[in-house]
């Protein structure tokens, strides 16, 4: 038996929302939910093998799920594809990483990745941090949005010393500990002034 709750179009609604905004070429730009965990998983895991991005556990994408972004691609019979997704992750008082930054090979070239990191910026400046930083390969993506190459590390000795006490792993690999080292090789540092 359908409840007129099962009836409602959560999709709809959902789009409608205003932390969903409409893409070009039908794609749409939205916050992660819980049920997107497995696709996010999907999208980075051959990425993470190929160290391009650093794999997370599934617990680490739960807890870090408001700091993501997705670009999702609906399909006529109602499912959506995930085409990229992306994360602001806050660091310190005037500084956050885009960090797990990935488009889906199949959509990669269509604006999906620019609309992420356009994304996270704004949401860096609504947080109140004015420099975002990134570790990647792709230099000419991030070049094309204002990302500028920088050498070392971002911040001053004092932070260095508190930055030490996180457990995230991706603020050791902006920090270059010994033990990320392989993960950061070959890597560029980039950052963007708001
Ligand atoms: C980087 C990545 C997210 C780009 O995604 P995308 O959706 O294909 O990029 P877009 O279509 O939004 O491209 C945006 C702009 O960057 C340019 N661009 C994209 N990739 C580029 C590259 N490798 N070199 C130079 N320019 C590039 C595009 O030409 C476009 O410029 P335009 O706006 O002037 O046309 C995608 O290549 C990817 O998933 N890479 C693997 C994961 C990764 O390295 N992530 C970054 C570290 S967090």
């Amino acid at each position: 038996m359908s409840s007129a709750a099962e009836d409602f179009d959560h999709r709809q609604v959902s789009r409608n929302h205003h932390h969903t905004h409409e893409l070009p070429g039908g794609l749409f730009l939205r916050r992660a939910r819980t049920s997107d965990v497995k696709g996010i998983e999907a999208l980075v895991a051959p990425l993470a093998g190929e160290r391009i991005l650093l794999g997370k556990d599934t617990v680490t994408y739960f807890e870090s799920l408001q700091e993501f972004w997705l670009v999702v691609d609906p399909q006529p019979d109602g499912s959506e594809v995930l085409a990229g997704c992306g994360a602001l992750h806050i660091i310190w008082s005037d500084l956050a990483e885009a960090r797990t930054v990935a488009t889906s090979p199949d959509y990669r070239g269509r604006g999906v990745g620019k609309a992420i990191i356009r994304q996270l910026l704004a949401d860096a400046r609504e947080i109140g941090v004015d420099r975002v930083f990134c570790l990647t390969f792709e230099t000419g993506f991030f070049g094309s949005l204002g990302f500028e190459p920088i050498k070392g590390i971002p911040v001053s000795p004092e932070v260095y010393i508190e930055l030490l006490h996180s457990t995230d792993e991706g603020v050791a690999e902006f920090l270059d500990l010994a033990r990320v080292k392989p993960n950061t090789l070959g890597n560029s540092r980039m950052i963007k002034y708001l």
